[in-house]
């Protein structure tokens, strides 16, 4: 459209999103099916959002994640998180993600992981980010290679989803490389 320009901004997650989140997930219930774990009725209406937004703080108090909505010119259009957050030795963390399916295909995805991946180098100061998809699932794919992920290889069986075990492509994206100081 003329005249009309896109922005995607990605907002922490809080329990003032419960609405939103409560809406979006019934609005795309079918289409996330088969990348989403099964799912009570009661996790589709605003308290079980609430319910879910308060332990995915809890997570994210513990260091163990950081989870944001993503907006698409200030409307709600996806979830966007990094789980999985090991410290020690590894420094690393496993991304998820989905967008709405009427938002599907305008640069949402790949630009909210660009911007969480910014988080997650810069403000998490992980030195490596993980992620899985579907063998069959090339959309997903190419949002990962166009943030810079690699594939590691192939699992097979690797998650249970929509009443079948899947296989998944494994990617990885390293942190940037410090440059040098003046
Ligand atoms: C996968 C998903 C996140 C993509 O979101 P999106 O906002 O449409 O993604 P983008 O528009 O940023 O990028 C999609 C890219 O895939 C490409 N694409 C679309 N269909 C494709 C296909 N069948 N094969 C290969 N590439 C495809 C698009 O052309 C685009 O690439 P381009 O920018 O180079 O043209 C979204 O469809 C979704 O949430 N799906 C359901 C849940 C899911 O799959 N989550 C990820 C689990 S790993």
């Amino acid at each position: 459209m003329a005249g009309w320009r896109m922005h995607v901004e990605i907002r922490p997650i809080g329990l003032e999103f419960a609405e939103d989140l409560a809406k979006i997930y019934r609005e795309n219930r079918d289409f996330l099916r088969p990348y989403e774990p099964d799912r009570p009725e009661s996790f589709f209406t605003t308290n079980g959002q609430l319910r879910h937004i308060r332990r995915i703080l809890g997570e994210m108090d513990r260091g163990l994640r950081w989870t944001a909505l993503i907006y698409l010119t200030g409307q709600p259009a996806g979830l966007i998180t990094i789980n999985n957050i090991l410290r020690g030795v590894l420094q690393c963390g496993r991304v998820g993600y989905w967008v709405a399916e009427k938002e599907g295909s305008r640069g949402v995805a790949s630009t909210a992981l660009r911007l969480v991946l910014d988080v997650a180098f810069c403000e998490l100061a992980l030195h490596r980010v993980e992620a899985s998809v579907r063998t069959d699932n090339p959309r997903s794919r190419r949002v990962l290679e166009k943030n810079r992920f690699h594939l590691i290889g192939t699992a097979r069986d690797h998650v249970f989803l929509d009443g079948q075990w899947r296989d998944e492509f494994l990617m990885e994206r390293h942190s940037p490389p410090i440059s040098p100081g003046i």
